[in-house]
């Protein structure tokens, strides 16, 4: 595993793995620490948007692996403009042992991919966010005899969060439904390799602009931000477009009982999700944003031990 760029570069047995190694990770954490498997080892965090979970869950996870990582702002570093991706990749291989980039476009992942002699992990770009999507899947997991079979639910736009979810859920074998209105739909070549990896796993995949349809029998109702990084002129026309949208009470209630309420962070309250959804007692946001760590622990594990 050289690099971690996107979900679907990965086999279905890849993935399960490193959710397994992730479950031990976190086990080991919680029982008196883990092994300082990268000391020594230095991670670059690259970023051009701003950062709560991802910053403090790779720099923290990097200390309790032993190692450590070095924070560069969106100020710092100019990717593109104040120095080619390229010659930021280069020089910085000869100053850590991994990268993790937060990107506008995905190109700029693959191309310091591609440059960098060492790993690199993809914290997000415009296209997908593969490290929440495997965070997610951990949280799932946990309190769910298995994943396959299940149906998951996602509400809103179909932006980065929605395509990572998609090729995971259909490398998995979870039923994956998404209700976004017109003109906000997911990407049609992230859904056709979502139909490809689909047909290995027997996931269904349905595309609605109607969110009961959607959340209709769902084990896992999942929303996020109507109005993502780097979109924030369109945000007004947004909460107009998205406004019958919003995952509430109501709407939760055709869910199965017992389902699931997920949102990879930051929320906006009153938008996209009600303050009686996100804390009520279906809602698993808090422990989803946790297992960030215990994902990416997992992931540098395998990328830079
Ligand atoms: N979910 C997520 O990636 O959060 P941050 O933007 O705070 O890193
Ligand atoms: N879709 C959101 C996710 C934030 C973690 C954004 O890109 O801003």
């Amino acid at each position: 595993m050289p690099d971690f760029l996107a979900i679907d570069n990965f086999s279905r047995a890849e993935v399960k793995a490193l959710l397994e190694l992730a479950l031990e990770l976190k086990q080991a954490y919680h029982s008196g620490g883990n092994e300082p498997i990268l000391e020594g080892k230095i991670l670059g965090m690259v970023f051009e948007k701003p950062s709560l979970r991802t910053r403090v869950s790779f720099e923290v996870g990097m200390r309790h692996l032993g190692g450590d990582a070095i924070y560069l702002s969106p100020h710092e570093i100019g990717l593109g403009s104040r120095e080619t991706v390229p010659d930021v990749a280069r020089v910085l291989s000869g100053f850590v042992d991994g990268i993790m980039a937060r990107v506008f476009a995905y190109e700029s992942i693959t191309q310091l991919a591609h440059h960098a002699s060492v790993p690199v992990i993809n914290g997000l770009s415009n296209f997908n966010h593969p490290c929440q999507a495997l965070a997610d899947m951990l949280t799932i997991l946990e309190r769910r005899p298995s994943l396959e079979g299940l149906k998951l639910a996602f509400v809103g736009d179909g932006n980065n969060v929605a395509s990572s979810l998609l090729h995971v859920c259909a490398l998995l074998g979870i039923n994956f439904a998404i209700a976004s209105p017109r003109g906000f739909e997911l990407d049609r070549t992230v859904v056709s390799r979502g139909h490809e990896l689909a047909s290995q796993s027997g996931a269904d995949i349905l595309e609605t602009s109607d969110p009961i349809d959607a959340v209709s029998e769902a084990d896992v109702v999942y929303t996020d931000v109507w109005t993502s990084m780097g979109q924030e002129t369109e945000a007004e026309l947004r909460r107009r477009v998205f406004q019958s949208y919003q995952v509430n009470e109501a709407l939760l209630g055709k869910a199965k009982p017992d389902a699931l309420v997920m949102h990879d962070l930051p929320a906006h309250r009153g938008e996209e999700i009600t303050n009686a959804v996100a804390d009520g007692a279906n809602s698993v946001i808090f422990p989803q944003a946790h297992n960030r760590l215990h994902a990416q622990k997992a992931i540098l594990a395998q990328l830079l031990a």
